[in-house]
């Protein structure tokens, strides 16, 4: 459950007022609740207790240097994708040795990278990529710890964008060729040392279902494996869903009593958890949006109203640079005034400053009258809202801020002009 609602006819996050964050450091703006990580993170561990299992944050949710050290207090480890998200941990001061790294386009470059760091293991994508991995160790004298990330070809139901575990996906390997794959590692790769298996099948799920029928069928592989390599954990991915449809009111318990179909925490791991306890191994769970999507609010300036003949708009200063997914994925986002409206609501279209038709972040919406300079707050904007954000018709990238009870700071400044193109040269300047 997250930490914002109207008190005393404001939106607050925990004990802050929104309005006061905006004054301060201007819109757009993402505000995240630190008390929403926590409790959620303290949910994952509770309800998951009954397995060895370990938490691996997906970095790609939000890799916000103060995010990330937050999640590396608590001791999770990190999903990871790339080399640069590696040094984003490191750099936080969390433990690369409690690093998963997946994704099916590592360089070399990154490879090395992670191994001199002594990552966790490798989630691999292909045969290719692990002969590569296997010439890489050999040359730095060491041994890679590999799992495979297996396609269970069921479908996620979810949006086309984001699912991943079906055969016509660019990822994994299909279930049919799996255990070949691993008969070669073992009998080709010296200088790798299998450890795992790995599965990640979609984003944002709103049903256990598909975990259920992708962990039966994955299963019996892992329990194979345990016996003939040895392995000694099976990741399961991420993908648990959050509310982005009812997001205010799914703040209060009542709202969660009222809607026994959303997928929660605990269904989530009371499902898994008769299917994966008797395998013995341990087991990773990476969630990305779950830990941080609904502990967040982006903030942003109603500008200007223009009613045409067929809709009325509402123009804000946040674009699809600074949250994409209404364009990518139709994602719905509640969208409130930070000051309380009532009995006035239109119908509009809450759109943004870029020169695309696709830059919106609501259509059609029943929402207040708001009128121009009134702050306004997108809900459930901490996963893939930042961390996808773009300087498109160079609009410099937002400040982020990290709420604490009644104290906030700053977390990301916002970008200068400056520094958005400090990078660019003009040919003939130094490189
Ligand atoms: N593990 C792997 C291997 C993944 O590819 C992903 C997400 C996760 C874990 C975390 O999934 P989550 O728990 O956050 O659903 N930008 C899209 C979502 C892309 C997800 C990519 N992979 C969106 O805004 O909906």
């Amino acid at each position: 459950m997250h930490s914002f609602s109207y008190k005393n006819g404001s939106l607050h996050c925990e004990e802050v007022n929104l309005a006061d964050i905006a004054a301060a450091v201007g819109t757009p703006v993402f505000v995240y609740s630190k008390k929403t990580i926590l409790e959620d993170l303290e949910e994952f561990r509770r309800e998951l207790a009954p397995l060895n299992a370990h938490i691996a944050y997906a970095v790609k949710a939000c890799s916000n240097k103060a995010i990330l050290h937050l999640m590396a207090q608590q001791g999770v480890g990190f999903d990871i994708v790339s080399g640069g998200e590696l040094w984003r941990i490191i750099n936080a001061g969390g433990d690369p040795s409690l690093c998963t790294y997946a994704g099916v386009g590592k360089t070399e470059a990154e490879i090395r990278y992670a191994l001199q760091q002594g990552i966790y293991c490798f989630n691999c994508e292909s045969e290719n990529e692990l002969r590569t991995i296997d010439r890489i160790a050999g040359e730095l004298g060491c041994k890679a710890p590999v799992a495979v990330r297996v396609n269970p070809n069921v479908d996620a139901h979810t949006h086309k964008y984001i699912t991943t575990g079906t055969n016509e996906n660019k990822f994994g390997v299909d279930i049919s060729r799996i255990e070949s794959l691993y008969a070669t590692i073992a009998a080709e790769m010296p200088n790798l040392c299998i450890k795992g298996l790995q599965m990640h099948i979609g984003s944002q799920l709103t049903e256990v279902k598909p975990f259920v029928m992708a962990i039966e069928k994955v299963a019996p592989i892992a329990a194979k494996f345990k016996e003939l390599y040895g392995i000694e954990f099976w990741s399961i991915g991420g993908g648990i869903g959050i509310v982005y449809d009812g997001c205010l009111a799914s703040g209060k318990p009542e709202w969660w009593a009222a809607h026994p179909e959303q997928i929660t925490i605990r269904s989530y791991a009371q499902a898994i958890i008769p299917l994966l306890k008797p395998l013995g191994l341990r087991i990773l769970v990476e969630p990305g949006r779950r830990l941080v999507g609904n502990a967040c609010a982006m903030l942003t300036t109603c500008l200007y109203e223009k009613k045409g003949e067929a809709k009325t708009f509402k123009m804000i200063d946040a674009g699809m640079n600074d949250i994409i997914r209404p364009a990518l994925y139709e994602g719905y986002h509640e969208i409130w005034p930070v000051t309380e409206h009532s009995g006035d609501e239109i119908t509009a279209d809450i759109v943004g400053p870029i020169c695309e038709s696709g830059d919106f972040q609501a259509q059609n919406r029943r929402i207040a009258d708001v009128k121009p300079g009134e702050v306004l707050a997108e809900l459930s904007a901490g996963a893939y809202g930042f961390s996808m954000a773009s300087t498109y018709n160079s609009r410099p990238l937002a400040a982020e801020v990290l709420v604490d009870g009644t104290q906030w700071c700053v977390i990301r400044r916002r970008q200068t002009l400056e520094q958005m193109v400090e990078d660019e040269l003009l040919p003939g300047e130094q490189a």
